[in-house]
């Protein structure tokens, strides 16, 4: 178990527990990925995304890519949240130009109660393998987070067969049979509970639930549907380790921080349209706040993003508890020198917010 691993780095954990650093530190969401060139030269040997996923030995190189290139303060998995419906057997294609589709989606009551809850063990081996594989290679040199998708996000794609849609499937599903969605989403909890045990197991220091959808859906529907499923992989995951911070973000959450806070997790991701200085006045006593520059940001000049990451610095204040990072993923178009543009400001400026 990862707990009172002995880390080189660590004050991304630091910073999730509220202990005092000597620097903010700073990791990017989808930080191995298409806008670098050797990630996109070890995803062409690979073929698809999904081959890329089921290598430990590649997904390990992608991992190390951007610590290799950027002075990172974490390491995150190279997997996918799709890897659970996938183990379900919905069979998942990711098609070029439209994003992941399954060649089963989930429609109706029978289809729910045939769905396995995947042995991390042995269908998700892949996954444990490649956490152990990118531990091994990371050793003390930093911490390496796990994640998976929340169960209402794998809902969406499971129930729709394909993303980008108006959720009009499961939407439906929520509003006339909300106990055949509560019966989904209790599998997807029990799902992602071990598979995030399982990560832990084999060497993830922290874990991080993506809530991708949460935020379209009305707010006592997301206290149901979006939020008590994930309290219940928190509290899983509080009783089996209790020492391995858990984050969770809901793009879009922003009115729900006190809510979110309230499951006992550590830390709340948070994106750009939520006001991360209000954010730490609601919630900051309770949990850390990691985020929330907006993705977009790294496409303007290296003096606007300098004086942008100093605003999101600013906003959050002095002292520990804030966990720098984009309000998304990197956008596929970014500019690598531009992510270094942003990685070094924080380094540079951040000392400054930890004066004791
Ligand atoms: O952050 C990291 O670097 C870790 C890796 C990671 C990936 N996906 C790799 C990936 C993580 C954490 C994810 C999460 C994920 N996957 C989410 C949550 C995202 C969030 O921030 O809210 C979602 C919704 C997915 C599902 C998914 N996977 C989509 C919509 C896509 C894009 C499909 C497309 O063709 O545009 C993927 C594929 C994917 N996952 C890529 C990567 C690097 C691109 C694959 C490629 O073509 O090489």
């Amino acid at each position: 178990m990862s707990a009172g691993r002995q880390l080189d780095n660590d004050r991304f954990l630091r910073a999730l527990k509220r202990e005092p650093v000597d620097r903010t530190p700073v990791w990017m969401m989808r930080q191995a990925g298409r806008y670098l060139p050797e990630y996109r030269a070890t995803r062409a040997q690979a073929g698809d995304f999904m081959s890329l996923c089921r290598n430990p030995q590649a997904c390990c190189e992608v991992t190390m890519q951007p610590l290799d290139r950027y002075g990172l303060d974490a390491a995150i998995l190279f997997s996918d949240i799709l890897t659970i419906p996938d183990a379900m057997g919905l069979g998942l294609r990711f098609v070029q130009g439209e994003g992941p589709i399954f060649d089963h989606p989930v429609r109706d009551e029978r289809a729910i109660e045939k769905l396995p809850i995947p042995d991390p063990g042995a269908e998700l081996r892949y996954v444990i393998d490649a956490v152990t594989t990118i531990r091994a290679a990371l050793g003390s040199r930093l911490p390496l987070i796990g994640f998976a998708g929340s169960p209402w996000t794998l809902a969406t794609y499971m129930i729709e067969g394909a993303g980008g849609s108006d959720y009009a499937r499961i939407k439906q599903m929520a509003y006339d049979a909300p106990e055949m969605l509560d019966a989904l989403l209790a599998k997807l909890s029990a799902s992602v509970s071990l598979y995030l045990e399982a990560q832990i197991a084999a060497g993830a220091d922290a874990v991080m639930v993506f809530d991708t959808w949460g935020g379209v859906l009305a707010p006592a529907d997301y206290l149901r549907f979006s939020l008590e499923p994930m309290a219940k992989i928190v509290a899983h995951l509080k009783r089996v380790a209790p020492t391995v911070p858990v984050i969770l973000f809901t793009k879009n959450g922003g009115q729900h921080l006190e809510a979110m806070a309230e499951t006992g997790c550590d830390a709340l991701g948070l994106d750009w349209t939520t006001d991360l200085g209000k954010a730490r006045t609601r919630v900051g006593h309770r949990v850390a706040l990691q985020g929330n520059l907006d993705p977009a940001w790294l496409f303007a000049s290296p003096e606007k993003i300098e004086a942008a990451v100093r605003r999101v610095l600013d906003s959050y204040g002095q002292g520990s508890g804030h966990v720098f990072n984009l309000g998304h993923g990197i956008l596929q178009q970014t500019p690598p020198e531009h992510a270094g543009v942003m990685i070094e400001a924080v380094r540079a400026f951040s000392p400054a917010y930890h004066q004791l």
